[in-house]
């Protein structure tokens, strides 16, 4: 009972700062080395998706974060990063209010109907966060469990076609975070979200006890792009922008200092090719 209690109490906070975050509009204008009649472009994310994007007080931080400002630094422009939500980042982009999304964007053929993306950037899969003590060992044995994910998602889309599309199983959640409280607090058996989001949550938070399921005949490989509105001037600067890291170094480095390891050079540089 009280366990029940503290987790609503939790999931109450957590809503409140997410949504305190968004009416304040939390804002971050970058800036290293000459700035100066460099042309600022809006850039808008969902800041509760750690490490990739995530609130460190009232600074937008994380890898994409660092990833987005060496490309810019590149491509030569100045930044101005807004956490707007998930759902709201596809309104702004759609109607070029916002120049630029960076928030583990996976480029498939649907949202490229719409929209326009960059080179791919990061190699990610869907994976299954569950209690240690869980039975489950893979996707199929989250048929009859609930499952939460985040509204809009690529693990939105891939429990939709293990469980049927509007399943009562599938719990949306309006970001990841309100996903993960949700199985904290008993209301779901398995959370089903980017490796990358639910692997540092088991590591980070050891006391919850949570383990990682990986199921890659399940769960395709996706990968990250930047999120530009259709027919954007943008895109050619950003893709060379991008190439320059990947080549020079700095993406390596920015991705070693956030996962402790190599990423996968040789995918991404074919996925890039692939995408051409
Ligand atoms: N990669 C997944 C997708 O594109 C999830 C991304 C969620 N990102 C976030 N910042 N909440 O659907």
């Amino acid at each position: 009972m009280k366990k029940r209690f503290f987790a609503i109490l939790l999931m109450a906070m957590t809503a409140l700062i997410v949504s305190a975050c968004g009416t304040s509009k939390t804002s971050d204008t970058s800036g290293t080395g000459s700035e100066a009649g460099k042309k600022e472009l809006r850039v808008v994310t969902d800041a509760a998706y750690a490490p990739f994007e995530y609130m460190e007080g009232d600074k937008i931080v994380g890898f994409d974060i660092d990833f987005l400002k060496a490309v810019a630094e590149e491509a030569g422009y100045k930044l101005k990063i807004e956490h707007v939500g998930w759902d709201p980042i596809f309104v702004e982009i759609k109607s070029e209010r916002a120049d630029i999304a960076i928030s583990s964007i996976t480029i498939n053929d649907d949202r490229k109907q719409t929209y326009d993306f960059s080179l791919p950037y990061f190699l990610s899969t869907n994976k299954i966060l569950v209690r240690e003590d869980s039975d489950i060992k893979s996707a199929a044995d989250l048929k009859g469990k609930v499952v939460a994910v985040q509204n809009g998602t690529t693990g939105q889309e891939a429990m939709d076609k293990l469980l049927g599309k509007n399943n009562e199983d599938i719990k949306k959640f309006e970001n990841n975070n309100l996903a993960i409280m949700e199985m904290m607090s008993g209301g779901a058996a398995a959370v089903v979200a980017d490796n990358g989001v639910v692997e540092v949550y088991a590591k980070n938070n050891p006391k919850e006890k949570l383990k990682v399921i990986e199921d890659s005949g399940s769960f395709e490989a996706e990968f990250y792009g930047l999120l530009f509105p259709k027919g954007t001037e943008l895109k050619a600067d950003f893709d060379k922008a991008i190439e320059k890291v990947f080549e020079n170094g700095t993406y390596e480095k920015i991705y070693q200092e956030w996962f402790g390891q190599k990423p996968n050079m040789e995918k991404l540089k074919e996925a890039q090719k692939a995408s051409k």
